[in-house]
């Protein structure tokens, strides 16, 4: 995972191309789900979420009328993308590995941000910091990208986002696995951006992902003092569900092992 100093291009100086590159529209029906999701599965009613790795605030802009949204990003251009189109939200900078806001939320979530956590150890650290900033009855909401149980490389294109201006953004993907051993995968971009004035600018840029097996999510998720419901994926909700969605409940009392650890 690049740190606050390394961050990829994508969320630095490119920050202002992620609605062209990944327009906010194609969120639609899969927050549709997550705000469903969020609404019926906690043990508490569910006003308030911190949204862990918000970026350019494109899911959190479906959820934004019926939630009270704090948006948390390592990237501070990726957050003055989301200030303008979420100007509602409170919006933080932290590093959702070791972020602690001294509050806690009725759900955390945390959407593709959670593919830029490449080892165990970082993935225990956001689940803590889930579990530090989720209200006891409440959830923590992963979606990542990949699992290893069934990942396959892929191609893919997308983009084709237009501003006002007349700038347009395309991408190309591959995402491959270099070793199936490690719990990484590697996604290759080409980013196609024209300027307004016809002028195209093509950035490569290689990216490294996280899948981790089903298995490490439910004993990391265990070990910080949440539960794993099983079989939530055969639940019917309006929307689309995404690839996939883990789900950590945290009790409405403190387990003993989780009390000292986490709070
Ligand atoms: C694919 S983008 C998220 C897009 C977001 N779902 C949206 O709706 O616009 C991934 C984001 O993860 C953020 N990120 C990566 N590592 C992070 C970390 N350690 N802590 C917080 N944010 C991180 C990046 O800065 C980037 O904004």
């Amino acid at each position: 995972m690049p740190g606050a100093d390394h961050e990829y291009r994508l969320y630095g100086e490119l920050a202002g191309w992620w609605p062209l590159i990944s327009p906010p529209g194609e969120y639609t029906q899969e927050a549709t789900y997550l705000a469903a999701v969020l609404s019926s599965t906690a043990a508490i009613p569910v006003h308030d979420v911190l949204d862990l790795g918000s970026g350019g605030g494109h899911v959190a802009m479906h959820l934004k009328d019926r939630f009270a949204l704090t948006l948390a990003d390592i990237s501070g251009d990726m957050l003055d993308v989301s200030r303008k189109l979420n100007p509602q939200c409170a919006h933080v900078r932290g590093d959702m590995r070791t972020m602690r806001l001294g509050q806690q939320f009725d759900a955390v979530l945390t959407h593709d941000a959670i593919d830029y956590v490449t080892s165990r150890d970082d993935l225990a650290m956001v689940i803590a910091t889930a579990f530090a900033h989720c209200r006891p009855g409440g959830i923590a909401v992963f979606v990542p990208d990949y699992v290893k149980d069934d990942f396959r490389a892929l191609t893919g294109s997308g983009g084709g986002g237009e501003d006002g201006s007349g700038r347009k953004a395309t991408f190309r993907e591959r995402t491959w696995d270099p070793d199936p051993a490690d719990d990484w995968v590697q996604a290759e971009y080409e980013f196609i951006l024209r300027e307004a004035d016809g002028t195209v600018e093509v950035v490569k840029e290689t990216h490294r992902l996280g899948v981790f097996a089903r298995e490490t999510w439910r004993q990391l998720l265990v070990a910080a003092g949440f539960t794993v419901a099983p079989g939530f994926a055969n639940r019917s909700m309006p929307g689309k569900p995404p690839a996939n969605l883990i789900i950590g409940h945290r009790g409405l009392r403190p387990s003993p092992s989780s009390a000292q650890a986490n709070s």
